[in-house]
């Protein structure tokens, strides 16, 4: 592993049940970053499962089951879910695992040598639902503030653990100020400066009315949150100067739903402060998925099955829909028409029927060899558009990079119907059409290579029609040069088209489609 690997987490996921299709959007959006960053190097992309806590041994209870073996018998199905997404994780932490476990105790104890965590008593509120303490006064009705929750809290009163949180508060501010980027987008930053502005208590970090947790010396478990929260560093063997530490932390890019910013921007770093340690570079609250309105989420029920979705439509095209439809910091439905529409519409007539034409047009002409490259108007047009794509993907603007990428789609599917290729076969105008068809072979080659971090399995297939072997994993400063497709290359027209379209079909038809 390099020096300059870029880190990329996603939250660790409550194993209270199943995967849904917001867990999904988050784990492809760190996906498609980590493989964006192996184009330019190397990426470390860690995801995992957040298994203690009262919410996890609460369902596992309702299911007849210790809470250990609940999780064990969930963990394939979320691994599963990267796998037929095509998420590559480098690492799925579990926090029930020995290596996990062994360091939060460490951390803990070095926490105590400081100063930074104390005894004290704690009596107030706690939300089982948000696995957060909030302050009398911060109830609504008595129940709890959080608009998604509103449920019942219970009031506990123990000796407790607590984190000198507050004592953090001004080296956070200044943090804060001196990285604008550290928690994006703007509309968090400006919700956790309030936030810190407003004061902060130092945090309870111990449960002594629950067991299923990691146990701490002289009794209780920890606060799942700084249980959770710790994943992030001892995956990377932490507490043992691990070589993974040394060259990872601090990460690049930590995505997080923005339910939950406050945790990683405020708790989080106060915490890597308190050991000494570096906060991560950037911290992206992205958007929430919803249906009709609401987040979606397992507690309300309204959920999409991932599982389901894929069958129907395969991962390429949900991996295009979820980035493509809304900027990554903002809310957005999810809705199966709106993904048949871009599966049909962006996909199948725009970049598919480039890729169709373009190749049997290669195939008649030309006998399926491309031409040698000349002066070219598209390429002159585009030789800044790796650059823009860059500019985009480091401010996490997914969107902003496909629409992008789809100018060039967009321009290369006009030159098709502008300059008539079939016309200037005809008229036995040879240079102009070879013109044409080396742009169009070589448009395609580039849309490989900068589609495959969006659509791995898709910008492979089409690289591959191009005469090349493997995935299209390559650095874009050398290869995304205009003319590097070689002239002599044999293309290998595609028996199917890239995206058969899609009616709304039921689904056992639909899955065939897909496939
Ligand atoms: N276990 C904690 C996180 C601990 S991280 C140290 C947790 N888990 S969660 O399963 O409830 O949610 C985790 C993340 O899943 C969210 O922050 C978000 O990234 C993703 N999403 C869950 N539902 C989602 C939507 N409806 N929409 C978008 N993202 C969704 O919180």
């Amino acid at each position: 592993m390099s020096q300059s690997a870029f880190f990329v987490t996603t939250p660790i996921y409550y194993i209270s049940g199943n995967p849904h299709m917001g867990h999904a959007y988050t784990s492809i959006a760190a996906d498609v970053l980590a493989r964006y960053h192996r184009t330019r190097g190397t990426s470390y992309f860690l995801t995992g499962t957040d298994e203690h806590g009262q919410k996890v041994a609460q369902a596992a209870a309702a299911a007849g089951m210790a809470p250990k073996a609940w999780t064990d018998s969930l963990v394939p199905r979320w691994q599963e879910l990267c796998a037929r997404y095509d998420v590559r994780y480098d690492d799925f932490i579990r926090t029930t695992e020995p290596r996990h476990i062994d360091q939060v105790v460490e951390v803990f104890e070095r926490l105590k040598a400081t100063g930074d965590v104390y005894l004290g008593t704690y009596e107030g509120w706690y939300c089982t639902n948000d696995e957060t303490f909030w302050l009398e006064a911060k109830l609504i009705d008595g129940r709890c503030p959080n608009p998604e929750c509103g449920r019942e809290v219970q009031w506990l009163s123990e000796q407790n653990w607590f984190f000198a949180l507050s004592k953090y508060r001004d080296r956070l501010l200044s943090y804060f100020r001196e990285n604008p980027n550290f928690v994006r987008p703007e509309r968090s930053y400006n919700e956790m400066v309030a936030t810190l502005e407003g004061g902060l208590d130092d945090l309870c970090i111990s449960r002594t009315n629950l067991d299923w947790g990691v146990p701490l010396p002289g009794g209780g478990v920890m606060y799942v949150w700084l249980d959770a929260l710790l994943n992030y560093i001892t995956a990377l063997d932490y507490t043992h100067d691990g070589e993974k530490f040394r060259t990872l932390w601090p990460a690049n890019v930590q995505l997080v739903g923005k339910e939950i910013a406050r945790f990683h921007t405020i708790i989080w770093p106060a915490v890597l402060f308190a050991l000494g340690l570096p906060a991560p570079e950037m911290v992206f609250a992205h958007g929430w998925m919803t249906l009709e309105g609401e987040k979606m989420s397992k507690s309300r029920g309204n959920v999409v099955d991932p599982f389901e979705m894929v069958d129907r439509f395969g991962a390429d095209t949900l991996r295009y829909f979820l980035l493509r439809e809304a900027p990554f910091g903002s809310d957005f439905s999810f809705g199966e028409e709106k993904v048949r529409l871009r599966r049909n519409g962006d996909l199948g007539n725009d970049l598919g029927n480039l890729a169709r034409r373009s190749l049997a047009m290669l195939v008649k002409y030309r006998d399926g060899v491309v031409p040698a490259p000349a002066p070219s108007a598209t390429g002159a047009a585009f030789a800044t558009l790796p650059a823009r794509v860059h500019e985009a993907m480091t401010t996490l603007g997914f969107r902003d990079a496909l629409e992008a990428i789809w100018e060039l789609v967009a321009a290369l599917n006009r030159l098709i119907d502008e300059k008539r290729p079939w016309d200037l076969h005809k008229h036995g105008a040879r240079e102009e059409l070879d013109a044409v068809l080396y742009d169009v072979c070589e448009g395609l080659r580039w849309l490989a290579i900068m589609l495959w971090p969006f659509m791995p399995t898709k910008a492979t297939e089409l690289y591959g029609t191009l005469g090349f072997v493997g995935e299209p994993l390559v650095a874009w400063n050398d290869a995304l040069r205009w003319g590097g497709l070689a002239a002599g290359t044999h293309v290998a027209p595609a028996e199917l088209p890239l995206f058969p379209r899609m009616d709304a079909e039921p689904a056992a038809t639909a899955a065939i489609a897909a496939s």
